[in-house]
């Protein structure tokens, strides 16, 4: 049954002109059928420049929503209209305009992970692969970040500023706890422990390495370790493993897993072809908004 889907999905991408792009996080049946498989940055370059006419993101929301913030153009789709990223909603426009109200003049780096009503009213966005990088370069030595106030707390030990962080969080990763990573240390004793930066900030400190969902996998393909302790979301370990047959991955927490990100399915990456939906679209005046905080982290990140 999977073969005759994966045969209608290939054929209606063809005759749809669409890109797929798959987030590292998704369901394996999905990776596999992936034209691009990355991370936030990843896709949203790759979205950016696709030639298609159409997108079908998945990911969750706000991940299809930069797309079409970028692609204005082109038709972006969402094969689960509920995959939403509960960090996201942590903050709101009117939020964040209050609390810019209280810091005059200090300028707001927003992670990815917002909505387009955030990321209008943010001077720049990032993503976990370029967070410490964007903050260097901001002419400033004050920096509202929003929302993951754990990735921002990881920012600020790499960058000699001060930031005015967000009491956001992913609901995730604070499932990846000290007493689990040291439990797999124990068990895995050769293993180098690699985390991503929504981690609390005592799992980041005792983590060999910090790095973004794609840093993860380019991480691990190219060293000559061949024990890893994963401290992200556990769907990443298919794609490791897949790239990496003779090594082993093992998840800090079998805890670590993203409801958002499981909703998504073969059968519903062919409904979305089949009828089009679901259509992300960014009223014009938020969009435009929107679009100049990405850029702004394009600038950055191309120097
Ligand atoms: P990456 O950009 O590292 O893939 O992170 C996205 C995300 O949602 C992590 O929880
Ligand atoms: Fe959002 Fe966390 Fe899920 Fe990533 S893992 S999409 S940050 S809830």
């Amino acid at each position: 049954m999977p073969d005759k889907i994966i045969e209608k999905i290939v054929e209606l991408k063809e005759k749809r002109n669409a890109v797929i792009l798959v987030h590292n996080y998704q369901p394996g049946e999905l990776q596999d059928i992936a034209d691009f498989l990355g991370d936030s940055l990843d896709l949203s370059q790759k979205a950016r420049d696709s030639k298609k006419d159409v997108i079908v993101f998945c990911g969750v929301h706000f991940m299809a929503e930069t797309a079409s913030i970028l692609c204005p153009d082109k038709t972006v789709l969402l094969p689960e209209i509920t995959s939403g990223c509960p960090m996201a909603n942590m903050v709101t426009a009117d939020k964040l305009k209050a609390m810019k109200k209280d810091y005059p003049g200090v300028p707001v780096v927003c992670y990815i992970n917002t909505t387009a009503e955030v990321k209008a009213e943010s001077d720049v966005c990032c993503t976990s692969s370029n967070a410490v990088k964007i903050a260097k370069s901001i002419d400033s030595n004050k920096i509202i970040f929003v929302p993951d106030k754990n990735l921002g707390h990881y920012v600020s030990t790499q960058v000699d500023k001060e930031f005015i962080l967000w009491e956001g969080y992913c609901p995730i990763h604070i499932n990846i706890i000290e007493e689990y990573v040291l439990k797999a240390k124990k068990e895995h004793p050769k293993a180098e422990v690699i985390v991503h930066p929504e981690c609390p900030p005592d799992v980041v400190k005792i983590a060999d390495v910090v790095l973004s969902t794609s840093g993860m996998c380019n991480y691990v393909r190219e060293s000559k370790k061949t024990e890893f302790i994963i401290g992200t979301e556990t769907g990443i370990i298919y794609r490791m493993k897949k790239e990496n047959p003779g090594k082993s991955f093992y998840p800090a927490t079998d805890l670590a897993v993203c409801p958002n990100m499981k909703k998504n399915s073969l059968e519903k990456l062919l409904w979305a072809l089949e009828d089009m939906k679901y259509k992300i679209e960014v009223p014009k005046e938020t969009r435009e908004k929107a679009k100049k905080c990405i850029d702004a982290m394009f600038k950055i990140n191309s120097v």
